[in-house]
């Protein structure tokens, strides 16, 4: 009997990775949450004093497995993302990165965008041994139903920062950089890309099953660029992986993109794309795989007007291929108890009939 019953168990299989490769299983949606690993958990806080800083915990490869699995011990989530940050990369070019307390990351400006050529391309894998070494410990200790998700930035969204030298702002002097010689910076994106795209190939190398590019700024390139700023360099880490990882898929988050959503995502080549709150799904062909929406104040608030939106968003989603996430980060003073009650709700969805 015991053995039959064993036999007969379907195997595991990770739900997200079968939606993104298009064998996904109608009745699970997988779900995540982008920052599900953060200030939200005690527990995450507790490390991060253990630390002393927030880069100290990101190449520590036993404590960013430690709070990448954080929440998965709470929750019960489809994957698991790398805990690190988009930053890390102009910090192995040889950049400076500090994050202060309350105002963010702050790096030392680059002046003009032949500075690039001046950065350390050549050592820059080196500096990032340990966040492969990180996936390489998650790889061993994240369950087979579980997918592990690695990321970078995308290149738009890193140039802001490494032109500004610093968020909390519209990146005034990045985007004035860019108009200024918008050639010179599409070169400067291209090499950004490149460096990108090697990242990225290493993490699946080291076990991630899918990668996501966050281009969080994307809303704030003019729309003659979009092309040239948001949609080239995306490609082209694209191609790069599916070169060498064909099967691997890749998530492409061009926050805020709006009507230029549905192009994105037909001339990078992604497999889904990450919406934010204020994209409209019906919008978007239903042949695209999608990822979020639901806004993070949402999550935030809880209680029956929570469970209403996750009806409404389970409901617009229906037949097509949806990754239940938000429309960006967990918002740190969520709740744990959100998530939990929020994950509780997406599990027991049960579709109407039609008809
Ligand atoms: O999603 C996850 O849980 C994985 C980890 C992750 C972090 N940052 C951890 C983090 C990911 C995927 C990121 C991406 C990231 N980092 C983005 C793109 C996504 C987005 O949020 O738009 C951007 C723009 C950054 C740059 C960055 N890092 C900023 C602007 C800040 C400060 C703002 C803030 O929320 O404090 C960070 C710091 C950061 N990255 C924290 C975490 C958990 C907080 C650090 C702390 O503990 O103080």
């Amino acid at each position: 009997m015991q053995t039959k019953k064993i036999m007969t168990q379907t195997p595991l299989r990770k739900h997200m990775l079968a939606t993104l490769q298009g064998q996904g299983d109608q009745n699970h949606t997988p779900i995540w949450l982008m920052r599900q690993a953060g200030r939200y958990l005690p527990e995450y806080r507790a490390l991060r004093a253990e630390a002393g800083s927030f880069l100290a915990l990101c190449y520590n490869p036993a404590m960013a497995a430690e709070i990448t699995l954080q929440p998965l011990k709470r929750f019960d989530l489809d994957a698991a993302i790398l805990f690190s940050d988009i930053l890390v990369i102009p910090h192995a070019l040889g950049m400076g990165l500090d994050f202060v307390e309350g105002e963010g990351p702050v790096l030392p400006p680059l002046q003009n965008l032949a500075d690039f050529d001046r950065l350390d391309i050549e050592g820059f894998e080196k500096k990032l041994a340990s966040v492969y070494e990180t996936l390489d410990i998650l790889r061993g200790r994240l369950a087979d139903d579980k997918t592990l998700i690695g990321f970078a930035g995308a290149p738009w969204t890193v140039a802001c920062y490494m032109l500004q030298g610093h968020g909390g702002g519209s990146f005034e002097k990045a985007r004035q950089m860019a108009a200024a010689d918008p050639a010179a910076f599409s070169v400067f994106l291209q090499k950004l890309a490149d460096v990108t795209a090697q990242y990225l190939c290493t993490q699946i190398r080291h076990g991630a099953d899918t990668v996501q590019i966050f281009d969080s700024w994307a809303g704030l390139v003019p729309a003659e660029y979009f092309d040239d700023w948001v949609i080239a360099p995306a490609a082209r880490i694209v191609r790069t992986i599916r070169s060498q990882f064909p099967d691997t898929p890749v998530i492409g988050f061009p926050r805020q993109a709006g009507g230029q959503y549905t192009r994105y995502a037909r001339e990078t080549g992604v497999a889904a794309i990450g919406l934010d709150q204020q994209a409209d799904i019906a919008a978007i062909p239903d042949d695209i795989c999608i990822q979020g929406n639901l806004a993070p104040e949402i999550l935030l608030a809880g209680g029956d007007a929570m469970k209403q939106a996750v009806d409404d968003l389970m409901q617009k989603t229906a037949g097509r291929r949806f990754i239940f996430n938000l429309g960006h980060g967990v918002i740190k003073e969520t709740p744990p108890e959100h998530v939990a009650a929020l994950i509780g709700h997406v599990r027991a969805f049960k579709h109407t009939a039609k008809g």
